[in-house]
């Protein structure tokens, strides 16, 4: 491979220029030499190592190029940053570092560029390119990252209890990695990562549900939650999904293991949906189970009410890993409640008036619900999963043209409170509520059309019912 075409970009010229002035040496390094060995196009940050000031070379730099771009600078961590285009560049000085029990910050030294290295995650992230003018576009390669690259393999350039000890954030960003890119995590760093699992806990729960989320954004997450569980890493993370796995039998009766169900669900749902929220909403619609499971003689196991708890649970779970608490957070929650509505729908004939109500319940979030439901369906029995499948093909067919007629969608009663207090000459009062709530199921149950004149008329029967007088018509 010809490793200068990774430094097409100008910018590496300058760069090689700014390190000739300077008279220092300088290599791009990390996850942008990996990500062009493994062509997925991720030239948007690039890391730059300086045998000397990273500082320094960052401010020679930002004064060759033409645009002359603001230099931030970390002084406590030695670093700098600038933007050229729109690549995001990091200048660093070699590094030897040593890391305390208690926290990731290290203590930094100056070092040269194999200490460097030695001091990163993982081999494929170890590999760097040279800049300086004599060995522009050389690679330097000393733990056969190149190897463990077309081996697919994730490992640690020093003794892999040192490397996540050091930082125990890197275990998670290995099962990150074997998710996203389908490799292995080869078997040595394993061991360490399930010795070391507990020290999760010194980790800033922003960066873990960052790890989280890239997770959740690969082809198939069921990889990353598979191995976070083999390691106890998810025990100290998401103690709510370890809770589901199991099976349990009483007198013969036995209910599915939810842990391997709920992979098998956000593996469905990530072949239709990018949506990373409605991925979160499929891990976690079967939380509740846990603490909802009963045994009963004559129907066997139940979860009553698990989607309800199950919703309360997210908000929790969501305050826990400092997630954000805004809509988001709330469509999570509906999803969750609302998880088996379109099932129970689906097993019977599908009514109009049912389908009006899972519209009007759902609002705009309707069509995620079916996608998670859809999901949903792991039977490996060919007949049932045809059966569903075709079932929710009803209700979707349904909900369009139930929605096309009714529009209760974002339903807006066609009649005010206003409207009907200027009718009867009320006050605020309890009678209003009671006629919309009126005219509102009327127009579920398909009584009425949901128009203004049928609900006028419908408001005044009610109106008369409760011994109201239409002001005006005495
Ligand atoms: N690195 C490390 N330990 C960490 C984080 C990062 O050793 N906990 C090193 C790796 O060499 C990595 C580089 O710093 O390649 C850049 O880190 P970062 O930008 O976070 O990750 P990338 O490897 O570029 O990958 P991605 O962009 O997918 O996060």
């Amino acid at each position: 491979m010809n490793y200068k075409e990774a430094l097409q970009h100008p910018v590496f010229r300058t760069i090689s220029l700014a390190a000739e002035e300077l008279q220092l040496e300088a290599y791009v390094i990390g996850g942008f030499v990996r990500d062009f060995i493994l062509k997925r196009g991720n030239a948007k940050d690039i890391d730059i190592v300086a045998i000397g000031s990273g500082i320094k070379l960052a401010k020679q730099v930002a004064k060759n190029l033409p645009n002359k771009p603001k230099v931030q600078v970390f002084k406590t961590y030695g670093t700098a940053m600038l933007r050229y285009d729109d690549i995001e560049i990091e200048f660093v000085g070699a590094r030897k570092e040593s890391y305390s029990e208690d926290s990731r910050n290290p203590v930094v030294e100056n070092g040269s560029l194999q200490d460097d290295q030695n001091r990163r995650d993982f081999t494929i992230n170890a590999l760097a390119l040279g800049l300086n003018e004599d060995a522009f576009g050389k690679l330097l390669d000393p733990f056969n990252g190149i190897q463990d690259l077309e081996h697919q393999i994730i490992r640690t350039p020093l003794n892999p209890d040192i490397t996540y000890s050091d930082d125990p954030l890197r275990m998670l960003r290995a099962i990150r990695f074997a998710t996203q890119l389908h490799f292995t995590i080869e078997a040595h760093s394993l061991n360490a990562i399930t010795k070391n699992a507990s020290r999760i806990k010194i980790i800033t729960k922003e960066r873990i549900v960052a790890e989280l989320n890239k997770i959740l954004e690969s082809p198939k997450p069921s990889i990353g939650f598979l191995l976070l569980e083999k390691t106890g890493l998810l025990d100290h993370i998401l103690p709510e999904l370890t809770a589901l796995k199991g099976v349990e039998e009483v007198e013969g009766q036995r209910h599915k293991d939810n842990f391997y169900h709920t992979l098998e669900v956000v593996d469905n749902i990530s072949e239709h949906t990018d949506n990373l929220w409605l991925r979160w909403a499929a891990l976690l619609h079967d939380i509740g189970k846990a603490p909802t499971k009963k045994f009963n003689k004559k129907v066997g196991w139940t979860f009553h009410g698990h989607e309800f708890v199950g919703a309360k649970m997210v908000y929790r779970l969501f305050k826990r890993l400092k997630m954000p608490l805004n809509d988001k957070m709330k469509f999570v929650q509906k999803m969750v409640l609302m998880s088996s509505r379109p099932i129970v729908l689906a097993q019977d004939i599908v009514t109009d008036s049912a389908v009006r109500r899972l519209v009007f319940d759902a609002g705009d979030y309707v069509d995620d619900l079916m996608t998670l439901c859809e999901a949903d369906i792991t039977t490996k029995n060919p007949k049932r999963f045809k059966k569903y499948h075709n079932n929710f093909k009803i209700v979707r067919d349904k909900i369009v043209e139930v929605e096309a007629r009714d529009h209760v969608r974002n339903f807006q009663p066609p009649i005010s409170g206003e409207e009907i207090m200027k009718t009867f000459n009320l006050k605020p009062s309890k009678e209003i509520g009671v006629i919309k709530e009126f005219i509102k199921e009327a127009i579920l149950e398909g009584d009425i059309p949901n128009e203004y004149e049928a609900a006028y008329n419908l408001m005044l029967e009610k109106g008369k019912k409760l011994g109201l007088k239409v002001i005006g018509n005495d």
